[in-house]
Formats: C-alpha cells, sequence, structure tokens
C-alpha cells in the first residue's frame, strides 16, 4: 500500500472505490465526526508511516503508534500468526522512531479521516518518571492529534500494566492534562486503553474513575496474556510462548469487558471496543453491547484490503433490518 501510494491519483482512486457511502454509518463522537465507526487499532501504523493509504480502504479512523518519548528499537519481527485459532501472537514492544519523529510526520497529513494518537512509556524509563515521559509525548504529538490515547495496557514493556491502577492513572491523567493545556489543546479527546486481564472489580473501578475525570471514553481492549484462549495452537505457542494474544481468542473476553465497562458507565463515556472482532456479526454485537466505535487489528491482518468495506456494507444492512435509522441513533439511544 505504501509503495501504491506515490502513484499519483492512487489513494484518491482506491478511497473512491471502497469509502462508505451510507450516510447512515456515520457517528459523532467525542466531537469527533467519523464516517464509519470502523477504525484500524494502534500498533499497525506504529510510525505514522502509512495511515492515510490504511483510511483509503474505508476506515473511519486510524490509532497511530503506540509513540513513545525517546526512539527505541524494540522488536520489530517478534509476531507469529496462530492460525487455527485465527489468532496473533506478538512480543513487540513499541518499536517506535519516538514523538519527535512520528510528529513531523503527522504535522504534514492532509486533512482527512479522524486521527488517533497511542502514547506508552518509554521502556528504560522507571515507572516512577512515567508522567514526565507521556508528557512528553504529548507536547510532540497533542498538536497533530485528533484524539490522544493512554496506553497502559500492553504486556510487552515491563511494568507498563502496573499504572493500571486509580491512583497511578488518576496521577498520569492530570499530568497529561496540565500538558494539554500548556500546549494550547486542553479540550483533546483524551482516551485511556485497557488489558483484558485485569479482574472485573479493577475494570469497574477504573470506569468509575474515567467517568468522575470526564475522561472521553475507553477503549478496550489490548491483547491478552492469557495464551490458553489459544487451545488449538500449542505448535506456535511453543516456538513463541511469551506476548500478547489477538484475535479470535480474545473475542469473549473483550466483549465481556465492553458489557461490564457499559453496566458500570451506564453510557455516559464513550466506548470504543476492540479484540476479536471478525465479522459483520460481531461488529454488530458490540454496537449493540453499547460500543460507539469500533477497532480491529488482527481480522484485517487475515482477511485484507477489502475487509472494511465488506464490514461496512454489513452494518448498512443491519441498520436498515433494524428499528434505528442510524447508527447515531443505535449507539445514542437504546442499543444496548
Ligand atoms: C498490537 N496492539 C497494540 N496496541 C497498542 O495500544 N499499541 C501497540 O503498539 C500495539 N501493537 C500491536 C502489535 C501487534 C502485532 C498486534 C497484533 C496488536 C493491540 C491492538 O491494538 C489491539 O488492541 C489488539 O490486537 C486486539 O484487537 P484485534 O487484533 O483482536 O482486532
Amino acid at each position: 500500500m505504501r509503495f501504491l501510494a506515490a502513484i499519483p491519483g492512487f489513494l484518491t482512486l482506491t478511497d473512491w472505490l471502497l469509502r462508505p457511502r451510507d450516510p447512515a454509518l456515520r457517528v459523532r463522537v467525542v466531537g469527533l465526526e467519523f464516517r464509519t465507526p470502523l477504525g484500524i487499532a494502534a500498533g499497525l501504523d506504529k510510525n505514522a508511516t502509512w495511515f492515510e493509504p490504511l483510511m483509503a480502504l474505508g476506515f473511519g479512523a486510524v490509532e497511530v503508534g503506540t509513540a513513545t518519548a525517546q526512539a527505541q528499537p524494540g522488536t520489530p519481527r517478534n509476531v507469529t500468526r496462530l492460525y487455527k485459532d485465527r489468532g496473533l501472537i506478538n512480543a513487540m514492544g513499541f518499536p517506535n522512531e519516538g514523538a519527535e519523529a512520528i510528529a513531523a510526520r503527522v504535522a504534514r497529513r492532509r486533512k482527512a479521516e479522524v486521527l488517533g494518537i497511542n502514547i506508552g512509556k518509554t521502556k528504560v524509563v522507571e515507572l516512577d518518571d512515567a508522567v514526565a515521559d507521556y508528557r512528553r509525548s504529548t507536547r510532540q504529538l497533542a498538536p497533530h492529534a485528533d484524539y490522544l490515547a493512554l496506553n497502559v495496557s500492553s504486556p510487552n514493556t515491563p511494568g507498563l500494566r502496573e499504572l493500571q491502577t486509580v491512583e497511578r492513572l488518576t496521577k498520569l491523567i492530570a499530568g497529561v492534562r496540565e500538558e494539554l493545556r500548556g500546549c494550547g489543546r486542553p479540550e483533546l479527546p483524551l482516551l485511556i486503553k485497557l488489558a483484558p486481564d485485569l479482574a472485573d472489580a479493577e475494570i469497574e473501578a477504573i470506569a468509575t474513575m474515567a467517568v468522575e475525570l470526564g475522561l472521553a471514553g475507553i477503549i478496550a481492549t489490548n491483547t491478552t496474556t492469557d495464551t490458553s484462549v489459544a487451545a488449538n495452537s500449542a505448535a506456535e505457542l511453543a516456538a513463541q510462548s511469551h506476548g500478547g494474544v489477538s484475535g479470535r481468542p480474545l473475542k469473549a473476553r473483550s466483549l465481556e469487558v465492553l458489557r461490564l465497562l457499559r453496566a458500570t458507565t451506564g453510557g455516559r463515556l464513550p466506548l470504543v471496543s476492540v479484540g476479536g472482532m471478525e465479522t459483520v456479526d460481531d461488529a454488530w454485537e458490540r454496537i449493540l453491547a453499547g460500543a460507539s466505535l469500533l477497532q480491529a487489528y488482527t481480522a484485517f491482518v487475515y482477511e485484507g484490503p477489502l475487509w472494511a468495506r465488506r464490514i461496512n456494507r454489513g452494518l448498512s444492512r443491519r441498520l436498515r433490518e433494524s428499528q434505528w435509522g442510524s447508527l447515531e441513533e443505535a449507539v445514542g439511544g437504546g442499543a444496548s
């Protein structure tokens, strides 16, 4: 896609062919306009090098990153397909060129679909210094983002997920907000991305905190460290046993977390559902369970470039068959 995108007119043509045309799919969430709720989850475009080609494939948003304040190598080839389970296991960490380089790239974008930027902790930075590290990334990237996602849930950066306590999160959010005010973007929607491996009580506590602090939303979930969910992939897991599992094996827990978040927040907070979504049925189920937006990574890897169009068309069909005239109504109304 990156190569083809250099051909004049290619992206315009691709976008014209694949774009979601049904106005009923449009949703307004966290003050942003999405042409479809379906977006690309963080990690596929870590360095913001191909978000425009991705958008041209019919997605409503791309979340670039995870970006860290300092450039770091990570382990970029550490991904294994769990074919029989339609999943992936990855132990990439956050290989990325750093917030400054990524900022320079996103600054050049033409205004297109929604661009989220996901930020995380630099590996060598101590957990106690994490707030300053996230603030540095915020300073660089907030001026160019449509929303900012705080990643506190990837399993491959040691200690990162310890940030998922109410106490630490409250401090992190306060620090990032101060930075947002400092760089003239106090209104920028701020979301947090959670792990599926938290206990239900922890998820409830964080959701309550998110409502109290007036966060823009919660993205759930990241990959799981529970490899037992990929029961058919013993051979592949013997070759790579550490990392986070994504795709179909994650589906049940991701949906469960969405339902828990919805029950706790009572619709007061937009929820972005991600994890194991593959089919139109899956996407529709998430909408009915209270998701305002949807994201995916693994299904796109398996299904290829026409996948978004298939899901978008399927969602349009579901809407026509439903009691709602538009997704906006379904999301804002009694969908859950
Ligand atoms: C990810 N994911 C991810 N998430 C994140 O917040 N920052 C990141 O850098 C990455 N990197 C990453 C790399 C790879 C290879 C995969 C498979 C996943 C997690 C991703 O955004 C998503 O939350 C999960 O993969 C669950 O969604 P799917 O893949 O089941 O649709």
